[in-house]
């Protein structure tokens, strides 16, 4: 099959979160199964240029009443084989997308002219199709960023060379939509009748991700377990409804973990390589981690590791809200030491450094830097995620690669992912909670320390246990192409 797909993010090139480890796996996956696989990103400011290989001649993009025009450069995906490589291609569009941030700057998180920048991005699809010359069996959109590419497929470009082309959308994260004013609707060059056909409308305003959900001809999300919950006003962020409309095309496929990155027996950016057989690396790996984070080196104290983006989505409130949050008395009550990598959200960041500057056993560092979060999945002994929701979540799995054992709430793919420890049997791989209370991370971080004081024969077992586990993404790759498989049934009818 030739697969397009269309993302925002894609690692190594543009990451802020698991979207952009989801993409370029998932490729990967997919063209190691013989597949013919391309992505296309906006091309930033921060991807660097002297890297790629220019297209010759420009692009023209159909949009408001005229054309945009742009640049086209491509590159090779690291980590694939050289028989069949996966092609990125970016595209290079000054005004857009030539500033620092992908969907914004700390002053400015949501860039005002987004709609217009992503409406631009996901037309240019199209165009970039016929200038090589090459048309997909499916478009593969992610997210909000790219659900317009769907919605132009059905409403604008199936015809020709497209005529039998199937779209599916996967949703990372229905907490992010893409609403904005229906001023910038003329600017996307579609009807104004299809602005309702395509379901944009959202109250007086227009929704990106909903038109997504309405056009493309398969859905998904990225666990089974966050498929049921969306469909339930209570984790449907106001689009349950479309979703259960659209259930008999909706479904959840569990994303898997890059193995060549993620992996404790090859990973470089450990102190020492380990395995389920020596798993000695891992005590190099918690000394390493203690020293680097200024925390007295004791091999016999448990250590909780966190590597977060900063936002509601991950629990910070209940664990750092300033006077109600649990951190603190997790930290002065247990005896414990805890390190977190993150950044986001100013308050949050702000509580964590005044946190760091009063507990001698709690450090926070602000920032993003890959190295240090493997040696936080390495070193520490568990792993902590009390998120609100989490569609997926990929920390925990890997967490479950290194035997860190995660401590997580009972939701989205948490819950597919993790197995509750039985105190009596010793069974289990985490800790697992279901209230999203500072009382209740409080508990069960109570929890697992006791048991890694009292139980520690469990503790051994379960990290054991949970080095085992295969999050492979051969299985999920292969569920993406039953998926592909019935949207082209859709359309073809074959
Ligand atoms: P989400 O995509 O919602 O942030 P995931 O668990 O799916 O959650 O993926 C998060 C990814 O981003 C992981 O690969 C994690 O290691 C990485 N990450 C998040 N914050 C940082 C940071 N500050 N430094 C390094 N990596 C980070
Ligand atoms: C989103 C979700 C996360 C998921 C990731 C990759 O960022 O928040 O749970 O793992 O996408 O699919």
């Amino acid at each position: 099959m030739k697969i397009l797909m269309a993302a925002s993010e894609a690692v190594p090139f543009a990451k802020t979160g698991g979207l952009a480890d989801a993409v370029s796996a998932l490729s990967l996956a997919l063209s190691n199964l013989g597949h013919e696989v391309k992505i296309v990103l906006p091309r930033y400011y921060s991807i660097s240029r002297e890297k790629l290989q220019l297209l010759e001649g420009p692009l023209g993009v159909p949009m408001g009443r005229g054309e945009e025009w742009c640049a086209v450069y491509t590159a090779v995906l690291p980590g694939g084989t050289k028989k069949n490589p996966v092609n990125v291609y970016f595209i290079d569009h000054e005004n857009f997308f030539g500033r620092d941030g992908i969907y914004g700057v700390p002053w400015e998180p949501d860039y005002l002219d987004n709609p217009r920048r992503f409406g631009f991005f996901s037309r240019s699809v199209f165009q970039l199709c016929r200038k090589i010359d090459w048309y997909p069996d499916i478009l593969h959109a992610h997210d909000w960023p790219a659900a317009m590419v769907p919605v132009f497929l059905k409403f604008a470009e199936r015809s020709g060379n497209f005529e039998k082309t199937a779209s599916v959308l996967t949703v990372h994260n229905l907490g992010y939509q893409g609403i904005y004013g229906k001023d910038n609707y003329d600017y996307l060059n579609l009807w104004w009748d299809t602005f309702y056909n395509a379901g944009f409308e959202d109250g007086n305003m227009m929704n990106f991700l909903k038109a997504g959900l309405y056009s493309a001809d398969k859905l998904n999300t990225v666990s089974p377990n966050y498929a049921q919950e969306t469909r339930t006003q209570a984790h449907g962020f106001r689009l349950d409804g479309v979703l259960r409309y659209r259930s008999a095309d909706y479904c959840g496929i569990l994303n898997g973990i890059d193995d060549k990155v993620w992996n404790p027996k090859t990973d470089t950016l450990i102190p020492q390589t380990y395995s389920v057989q020596d798993i000695s690396g891992k005590a190099k790996a918690k000394e390493v981690l203690q020293q680097t984070f200024n925390l007295p080196g004791n091999p016999d104290i448990p250590v909780i590791g966190m590597v977060t983006r900063l936002t509601e989505q991950k629990g910070v409130g209940e664990l750092f809200g300033p006077t109600y949050g649990s951190a603190w008395s997790i930290c002065r009550d247990l005896n414990l030491q805890f390190v977190l990598l993150g950044s986001g959200d100013p308050w949050c960041e702000q509580e964590i450094r005044s946190l760091s500057s009063r507990l001698s056993n709690f450090k926070g560092r602000i920032g993003y830097s890959e190295e240090l979060s493997h040696l936080i999945e390495a070193g520490s002994d568990f792993f902590l995620m009390p998120s609100r929701y989490e569609p997926c979540g990929l920390n925990q799995m890997y967490s479950l690669a290194y035997g860190t054992l995660p401590i997580v709430r009972n939701t989205g793919g948490l819950t597919d992912t993790v197995e509750n420890y039985n105190q009596d049997t010793g069974s289990g791989t985490g800790f697992i909670f279901d209230d999203l209370t500072p009382l209740a991370i409080y508990n069960t971080l109570g929890w697992a320390v006791w048991a890694y004081y009292n139980r520690r024969d469990h503790i051994e077992a379960m990290r054991i246990r949970a080095m085992k586990q295969n999050f492979s993404w051969k299985k999920s790759a292969q569920k993406y192409i039953d998926l592909y498989a019935g949207a082209l049934n859709l359309i073809r009818g074959t």
